[in-house]
């Protein structure tokens, strides 16, 4: 396995998968982009605003993602107060939500999965619990 990429799979709402190869440092705003995987369409089903809409800065939202193993979770680091801000405006918030821009691809997070958030709907029953603003 190559060590400078890691494998993510991406959950679309439809409950079909993507497993795709992210170099280290990418975040996965980046990656998803780079493999045709719409993060924003599946947010913008529910609100505002254009795809990438700030293209990483920490202004939109639409690239809310769901880490579904919190032990996937706690290997991220922890969410500045700026990314908090705005999964607090995100549709269908959970306590693994993170924006995808702010998700940097390392060696730990190899094989981690990532849902849309739309997906959720779905997997309500699964033991997702929606956070509440
Ligand atoms: Fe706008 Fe991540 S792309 S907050």
């Amino acid at each position: 396995q190559d060590k400078e990429k890691i494998s993510v799979t991406f959950v679309n709402k439809d409950g079909t998968e993507q497993t795709i190869s992210v170099p280290v440092g990418m975040s996965m705003l980046e990656a998803a982009h780079e493999n045709d995987i719409e993060l924003e369409v599946s947010n913008l089903a529910w609100y505002f605003g254009t795809a990438g809409a700030c293209e990483g800065s920490l202004a939109c939202s639409t690239c809310h993602v769901i880490v579904m193993d919190v032990n996937y979770y706690n290997k991220l680091e922890d969410p500045t107060d700026e990314e908090n801000d705005m999964l607090d405006l995100a549709f269908g918030l959970t306590e693994t939500s993170r924006l995808g821009c702010q998700v940097i691809a390392k060696p730990e997070l190899d094989g981690m999965r990532l849902a849309l958030p739309a997906a959720t709907r779905n997997f309500a029953v699964d033991g997702f619990v929606p956070k509440p603003h």
